[in-house]
């Protein structure tokens, strides 16, 4: 068949690989941390161990790539370990521009580990590319970060504005798209050098697995040094986790179209709702991000949306403690909705409004979401 396949397609049948021996349509799990050698010495399985590889990653880094119209992809054991290493890759005295908000922990490590270890990070303004592309230019950025849709307030970045800066400068752009995912947003198709998922949140879907991965436009040097933080480091994903993950990104399509949905009728539903001073949803013409969401986003705006609540932070928690359907739970992209008051998780140091509650969108009825919401508020 000649005509490409839809992504609907390749993630429905996890690209349809079926093995050798037993024609499986679901792969097996590959427990084996060694593989024998021949009496040559040489490998004929083509693996050695299993820090460096598994094949068992081989099927879901391949329909991730292909999701992403990536040259190859690199499974890690978590989101933090995959963004990390793009880092660790860098030489004392590198430059890293990153945005002001983004995932907090990775943002704290940078500035309370990394920095102190010889790694330049700045701090750009989210949204205004203006401010990126002096601190680029000044600082000579090797990495340049972007976050988007962005922690806790879904701030959008102009991803091919930032990749022509990126490209002046000679810098690597990457990009954590865990938020909008491969059905939204491709970020190297906009011009970026990697893009970066925690797996952890819809890839999987279902909670249940802690992963990372990126995925890039190139196999070129600062790819394998990345694959050599990866093999040396040894942050690999459990063989387990790997079939998890494979199995949970063959309804992806589903689960991101239902939670994208569901996050646009609860935002259209409580924009004017007295209770709320705002309703943070890049789907929404109000957003400052709106405008360059619908050019860089398409089939939805993704399925976070955070909402800070007019009586301010006490008001806040409460609200938070009186939801139902919602689930108190850190963590986000899973099938159930999940709501925190996102300041207590940051703790000292955090940016984030303290009158602000994140909600992470599932696929339940949307009608028992808003009931739930309404309850609360009241
Ligand atoms: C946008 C984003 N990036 C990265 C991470 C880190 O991923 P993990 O928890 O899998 O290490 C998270 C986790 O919440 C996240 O929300």
């Amino acid at each position: 068949m000649d005509k490409p396949l839809h992504p609907q397609t390749l993630a429905a049948q996890g690209l349809g690989r079926v093995t050798e021996t037993y024609r499986e349509i679901v792969p097996p799990i590959h427990a084996s941390t060694t593989y024998e050698r021949g009496a040559d010495g040489s490998y004929p399985g083509g693996r050695v161990y299993s820090r460096a590889d598994n094949p068992g990653y081989d099927a879901a880094e391949a329909l991730i790539s292909r999701l992403e119209n990536a040259k190859a992809a690199m499974l890690f054991s978590s989101g933090q370990a995959a963004a990390g290493s793009v880092f660790t890759a860098l030489m004392p005295g590198d430059n890293a521009l990153v945005p002001r908000n983004m995932y907090w922990a990775l943002r704290k490590w940078l500035l309370e580990f990394a920095k102190p270890r010889g790694l330049g990070i700045e701090l750009y303004e989210n949204a205004s590319i203006d401010d990126l592309a002096a601190k680029a230019r000044a600082s000579r950025a090797r990495v340049i970060w972007i976050e988007t849709p962005a922690n806790p307030t879904w701030d959008i970045t102009d991803i091919a504005a930032a990749a022509s800066i990126s490209r002046e400068v000679g810098a690597v752009l990457a990009v954590d798209s865990t938020v909008a995912t491969p059905m939204l947003t491709r970020p190297l198709d906009l011009g970026a050098n990697i893009v970066m998922h925690s797996v952890t949140k819809y890839l999987n879907g279902h909670s249940d697995v802690i992963g990372g991965v990126l995925a890039t436009a190139a196999d070129d040097e600062f790819w394998q040094k990345v694959r050599y933080v990866r093999s040396a480091g040894g942050a690999v994903l459990g063989p387990f986790e790997a079939w998890l993950l494979l199995r949970g990104m063959r309804t992806l399509p589903l689960r991101v179209a239902t939670a994208c949905a569901n996050a646009m009728a609860i935002a259209q539903r409580f924009q004017l709702h007295p209770g709320f001073s705002h309703i943070l949803y890049p789907g929404l013409a109000t957003h400052p991000g709106h405008v360059v969401a619908k050019r860089q986003m398409s089939g939805g705006f993704g399925g976070m949306l955070s909402v800070r609540v007019r009586a301010g932070e006490q008001a806040s928690k409460d609200f938070t403690a009186r939801l139902r359907v919602f689930k108190r739970a850190t963590s986000l992209g899973s099938v159930e909705s999940l709501a925190e008051h996102r300041a207590s998780v940051e703790g000292p140091g955090s940016t984030c409004p303290t009158d602000l509650v994140r909600l992470s969108v599932g696929i339940e009825h949307v009608d028992d979401l808003i009931a739930d919401i309404e309850d609360a508020i009241r």
